[in-house]
């Protein structure tokens, strides 16, 4: 075949196995889909940008109660990363004092995975290790963390079922599954401290939290693409894909995120996530709520205009290539977040 030709035939056949895909999961989700450009005029940085300063305003946050915050995120993450990958808990000097979490055991790894699991442990607690530095004598211990069940709960709810067993350390797919499902809040929570951080003028302390953030993203992206490789695979619990299942993660994510229909880093959106909407912040992952000054879930929505949301919101297209930007449109969720999820769980 002629070269132009084969390039051609690929490219075709790329957007056609591209196609199905994009048409069947929902913006904010797809795994492995191409590069998505938001032709929203940076709605979602001006509603972070907003949101941040009013919610300043209200409650004034220090770097301490930031980094507190960050501190219950990364000692779940660490937390469970840890025992998954060798089978026990972190240093207790970096536990800080905090209650013995529920659940954690040695994950059911194969020698591939097992070393991937030990490095993002030990990223993970140096997290931990690097926020008891910057807090000092007022770092928080780790809250109560729920390290067995809430996994159940989690997708339980995802998947609209009760009673579904999920295991998070069966097997590789179950754990990266479950930890890509924390890290990729972490992520976002350490994005939130970030612009928070910013209105203080600490520079240590938003290069710090910028630093978990990039961290916390990378290791996603190699969690997402240990995932990618093995998509098609079923999930005998749910009996789906892996593809199909972090659509169910990712739709059930953003029904917690309030009306933006977007992961937005707005550290009372990550705590609803985790605590499964729990308005007193006390819930799954954290059974008895989180340590420091930011403790519930609310105010959960931000509060700036409703064009600049309907902006955020709006329609995207997928960029295929360079130089061809409309290959096809995925319409955005329609309505509220409650009801994109009703029709989700439906789908
Ligand atoms: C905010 O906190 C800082 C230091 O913690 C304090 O100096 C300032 O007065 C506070 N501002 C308001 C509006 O409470
Ligand atoms: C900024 O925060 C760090 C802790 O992360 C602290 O050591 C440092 O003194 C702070 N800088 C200022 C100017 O307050
Ligand atoms: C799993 O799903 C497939 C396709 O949706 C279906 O054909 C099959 O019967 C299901 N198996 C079980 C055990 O539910
Ligand atoms: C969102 O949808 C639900 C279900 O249809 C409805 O009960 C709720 O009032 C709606 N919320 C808003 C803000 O429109
Ligand atoms: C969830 O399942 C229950 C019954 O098990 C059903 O009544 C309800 O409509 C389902 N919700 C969604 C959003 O599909």
């Amino acid at each position: 075949m002629h070269a132009a030709t084969l390039a051609a035939a690929t490219a075709a056949l790329c957007l056609a196995a591209l196609a199905a895909p994009a048409l069947a999961q929902p913006p904010g989700s797809n795994p492995g889909l191409p590069p998505s450009a938001t032709a929203t005029g940076l709605a979602p940085q001006k509603i972070t940008d907003m949101a941040v300063r009013d919610l300043q305003a209200q409650f004034n946050y220090s770097d301490k109660d930031l980094l507190s915050f960050l501190m219950n995120t990364e000692c779940l993450d660490a937390t469970f990363d840890s025992w998954a990958a060798f089978g026990s808990g972190m240093d207790p000097a970096l536990f800080g004092g905090g209650p013995a979490p529920i659940g954690g055991r040695k994950a059911g790894l194969s020698p591939e995975i097992q070393v991937w699991a030990e490095e993002v442990a030990r990223d993970e607690i140096g997290h931990v290790r690097i926020l008891r530095e910057a807090l000092g004598a007022d770092a928080p211990a780790c809250p109560l963390m729920d390290i067995d069940k809430a996994f159940e709960k989690f997708f339980n709810t995802a998947f609209n079922t009760t009673g579904v067993v999920w295991d998070p350390y069966k097997n590789d797919v179950n754990f990266v599954l479950s930890t890509f499902m924390l890290e990729e809040i972490g992520a976002t929570g350490d994005q939130g401290v970030t612009a928070f951080a910013a209105t203080n003028g600490n520079i240590t302390n938003v290069a710090l939290a910028g630093g978990l953030s990039g961290s916390a993203g990378y290791q996603s992206a190699a969690d997402r693409y240990i995932l990618w490789t093995r998509r098609d695979e079923i999930v005998p619990e749910f009996n789906v894909t892996v593809a199909q299942f972090l659509d169910k993660m990712s739709a059930l994510r953003q029904f917690y995120t309030g009306k933006l229909h977007i992961d937005q880093p707005l550290l009372m959106e990550v705590l609803n996530i985790l605590v499964g909407g729990s308005t007193d912040g006390k819930g799954w992952f954290f059974p008895d709520g989180v340590n420091g000054r930011i403790k519930e879930p609310v105010p959960l929505n931000p509060n700036v205009p409703e064009e600049l949301l309907a902006q955020a919101n709006a329609p995207y297209t997928i960029v295929a290539s360079q130089g061809q930007v409309t290959p096809l449109t995925v319409q955005p969720p329609s309505g509220n977040a409650t009801e994109m999820l009703v029709s989700q769980l439906a789908g």
